[in-house]
């Protein structure tokens, strides 16, 4: 049977039994902040156990995509070395929503393994809840006299287990309740089989298909909850079953994974043999987990799930290694996976391009370090341990994730020093928060205990307020910050710069040129333009700039249009990554893989034009965090938000979480233009954009360009560039011509000057003086007097700058018959004129600092041949 059969006798099997079939949730969840990944078939179906949600079906069926790598459920150590546990793997469920419980899940998953699948009874294993006292439940008697009643599972083939083992839980709270698996004993001998093996997961035990009788909802503290109705959850590995099904001994040997190992054979020229089995599987593996994640719109990141990508990747980068693959190659599998499961998950099948373009930048981009790294641990490890700070600089300077450290250690049986490791990294984090906060040093002299509620924004809807000074200081040259119990300053904040304005009161002016929270509050920093310093205190009116206001509230609204737009555009993997939002320009980063093509820049940024003549309406308000996002707000990449957010809306197009200055409406944004699209890390890309007068100015910046250059050429706009491209093309002609005839006139010359020889011991001498404008001239020359000398030396010189220039030539014939080299002669003449030089032996080049001693060295030529020669 195939594994295609296996998977579809499954949902057959239950469709029959009335359940609907459902698609796979994306692995990537999009509305569930507790998970990185999808690591259950159930996780899609909380809000109908937890009775928040509902389904038209009581009954469903699917095989779900899942990826335990982080959190609760985590079986990244085990790959490779287990045959069983995978990054990515596929889980057959059955669902009952409220509808049957125990019998029919008990009753259905005996028949179809022992009937439809035929598996020897003798070797299935039932298990039960044992019960737990912490939790108040009793053993699951029910599910006990199930098995015995309604299969023929041998009796002593029931066996209670404690609640780590048969309790099952996605996270640490939400819905739960006791399970009751199905194992199979795949040993030799079916005579040996212990109950013990399945207490303690001995090798040939296999844990296959896990019932979970959901009953409970776990809350914060800990307490268990019933719910109002009580559900089934089974989950039924899918490579397992194939594994047993197919015969196999692991699941690598499978129809699954085969195609995969086989083509990373074929890649390598390495064999699936012992030595490299390991690192074979794990690529595999990985290989899976890393084209099912991106296919679901997850990037390799700094932080998030994008950093658990990122992990697995470089762990199979580094594997690939010990293949002796040094060049990105791990991308090509993907290729592999698609053949194997493309048809099941068409949506690996319609990104298969997009997830090879992704992988195989991040491989480029870690490739570059990661062989230094290997050696830098090779070296560090010499010393019998590996320090938090080894570990850290492996991390920073090479991008070894800890866990790629961890595992590279294991392997010499050495330890980590994890502890050390996450020192190093806080000591890191709080250097960059230092940092960001020497920038607001005007900040440190303003008193601690002032806090936020004295600097109360008011500025969303107005840009001049009556306030009072609450802290002042300023030093002897004005410079002044201060903070005010009330404001209409925009602080810096999610990418918007602080405004500026001005903040006037009795007898004194300040001028704020940046606006941030400081500690204490929002505090306005600047300089004192009128007055005396000591006057600085009680009632204000403070104001803000409005045309600096209303620029960064066009760039702002500018910068959500164009997230959208992007995401229209190039697809749901762009999220954003940072932004910087000031008057005069807007910077906007996101994840996506490659250059924007000409087309799609052109269509982003028409898409942003459109919806700015459509006059959309913007609108804000408060929201729960969760809400929000089940709405679709977008929010910043690996942001924390408050539980109360704010959110913007413009018209039904964007919606996004967001503290910043907005326009009312699109309209007043007048002119998008997007000015270029650049790479800054590896599937991170940066727009930089103009809108409202900036962009006008520009546009006019370039009208007038492009005017100039029609009225040089004089030529209408729409010829421009065919006739800069032919006269680009005449003038690198024209060089070409001038060239031939340079070197034709300097071969003349040469000539010339070689009629002038004198015979020295048998041998044709030259040497004279020349005019050249610059050095690479005396070498054309030398060439055209080397060729017409036919046999001889020749010597020339030349004032250039101020200096004095020597270059010698020496025909072939007398550097094999008499020995002579250019270099010497040249060497012995610019002695002369106090300078040295040298080259090959038939041309060599000279310098000398006294160009009134020319003539005399190039006099001494001759005899400087004869003692050459002699
Ligand atoms: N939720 C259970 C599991 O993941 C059964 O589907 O094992």
């Amino acid at each position: 049977m195939t594994s295609q059969e296996i998977r579809e006798q499954y949902l057959r099997f239950f469709e029959k039994r009335g359940h609907q079939r459902v698609r796979s949730a994306p692995v990537v969840p999009r509305d569930d902040p507790t998970l990185y990944f999808t690591n259950a078939g159930m996780n899609q179906f909380k809000d109908v156990f937890l009775g928040l949600g509902k389904r038209d079906y009581t009954r469903a069926v699917d095989t779900q995509k899942c990826i335990r790598v982080s959190g609760k459920h985590n079986d990244l150590e085990e790959v490779g070395v287990s045959p069983r546990h995978h990054t990515f793997f596929e889980m057959l469920g059955n669902w009952s929503f409220g509808d049957y419980f125990k019998k029919e899940a008990i009753e259905w998953a005996w028949e179809l393994f022992t009937e439809d699948w035929g598996l020897d009874k003798r070797r299935l294993w039932a298990t039960v809840f044992e019960g737990d006292e912490q939790d108040g439940l009793d053993a699951d008697v029910e599910a006990e006299a199930l098995w015995r009643e309604c299969t023929d599972v041998s009796a002593d083939h029931i066996v209670r287990l404690p609640a780590k083992d048969v309790f099952w839980e996605m996270g640490e709270t939400g819905p739960c309740g006791p399970s009751s698996e199905l194992h199979i004993y795949v040993g030799d001998d079916v005579e040996a089989q212990d109950p013990q093996g399945i207490v303690e997961g001995w090798d040939g035990y296999l844990e296959l298909w896990n019932l979970v009788f959901i009953q409970f909802n776990r809350d914060e503290v800990g307490a268990l909850h019933p719910l109002p109705d009580v559900h089934v959850d089974t989950g039924l590995g899918f490579e397992r079953i194939c594994s047993v099904l197919q015969g196999a001994p692991s699941n690598y040997e499978t129809d699954i994974f085969q195609p995969i190992i086989d083509r990373i054979a074929t890649v390598s020229g390495r064999a699936d043999e012992a030595e490299d089995r390991v690192a074979m599987r794990v690529i595999a593996d990985h290989i899976r987990a890393l084209t099912f994640a991106i296919a679901d719109g997850a990037l390799p990141a700094n932080d998030g799930a994008g950093y658990v990508l990122r992990r697995i990747l470089r762990r199979a980068a580094r594997y690939g290694r010990q293949l002796d693959q040094h060049e990105p190659f791990i991308h090509g599998l993907t290729d592999a996976v698609v053949e194997v499961m493309g048809d099941q998950f068409p949506e690996i099948a319609e990104k298969k391009d997009h997830i090879a373009l992704v992988i195989r930048s991040e491989e480029e981009s870690f490739g570059q370090t990661l062989d230094r790294g290997i050696e830098i641990f090779e070296r560090l490890s010499e010393r019998g341990e590996i320090t938090g700070a080894d570990a850290f600089q492996l991390y920073d300077t090479y991008g070894f994730p800890l866990d790629l450290t961890e595992l590279m250690a294991r392997e010499r049986g050495l330890a980590v020093d994890t502890a050390g490791f996450e020192n190093e990294l806080e000591a890191q984090r709080q250097r960059g928060r230092e940092a960001t906060r020497s920038r607001f040093r005007a900040a440190e002299g303003v008193d601690d205990t002032v806090d936020e509620e004295h600097s109360e924004f008011v500025g969303y809807d107005r840009l001049r307020a009556d306030a009072r000074i609450v802290q002042v200081e300023i030093d002897a040259a004005g410079a002044a910050s201060l903070l005010l119990d009330r404001t209409p300053f925009y602080a810096e904040a999610g990418g918007q710069v602080g405004d500026r304005g001005r903040v006037e009161g009795d007898g004194f002016a300040i001028e704020v040129d940046d606006v941030v929270k400081g500690r204490g509050g929002i505090l306005h920093v600047g300089r004192l333009v009128a007055g005396d310093a000591a006057a600085v205190r009680g009632a204000v009116s403070a104001q803000v700039d409005a045309a600096a206001r209303l620029a960064a509230a066009r760039n702002h609204t500018s910068t959500h249009l164009l997230n959208q737009a992007l995401r229209d555009v190039l697809g749901d993997h762009v999220a954003q990554m940072g932004s910087l939002v000031a008057p005069e320009r807007l910077r906007f980063d996101f994840s996506h893989f490659a250059a924007l093509s000409d087309d799609q820049q052109a269509d982003v940024e028409g898409m942003v034009n459109d919806r700015i003549r459509a006059n959309l309406e913007t609108s804000t308000f408060e929201e729960d965090l969760d809400t929000a996002r089940q709405m679709g707000a977008q929010a910043l990449f690996g942001e924390k938000y408050e539980e109360r957010v704010r959110v913007v809306k413009i018209g039904d197009f964007s919606l996004e979480l967001c503290g910043g200055t907005h326009v009312e409406a699109t309209g007043e944004i007048g002119l998008f233009s997007l000015l270029t699209d650049s790479g800054i890390a590896a599937g991170t890309r940066r727009a930089e954009a103009l809108s409202g007068d900036g962009a006008e100015q520009s546009m006019r910046e370039q009208r007038e360009a492009v005017t100039r250059i029609g009225s040089l050429l004089n030529g209408p706009v729409v010829e421009l560039a065919d006739r800069v491209d032919g006269l680009l093309q005449r003038n690198r002609d024209l060089e070409r011509e001038l060239g031939d005839l340079q070197r034709e006139q300097a071969n003349r010359e040469g000539g010339q000057l070689a009629a002038a020889a004198v015979d020295v011991e048998g041998i044709k001498v030259v040497a004279t003086r020349v005019q050249v404008d610059e050095t690479a001239g005396l070498r054309t020359l030398a060439d055209g007097m080397r060729e017409s000398l036919g046999s001889g030396v020749g010597v020339m010189g030349a004032e250039v700058g101020g200096k004095v220039s020597f270059i010698a030539v020496v025909t072939d014939d007398l550097i094999a018959d008499r020995g002579l080299k250019a270099g010497d002669v040249v060497k012995g003449v610019a002695r002369l004129a106090g300078g040295s030089g040298g080259g090959k032996p038939h041309l060599a080049q000279a310098g000398g600092k006294n160009p009134e001693k020319m003539d005399e060295a190039l006099d001494a030529v001759p005899g400087i041949v004869r003692e050459l020669v002699r």
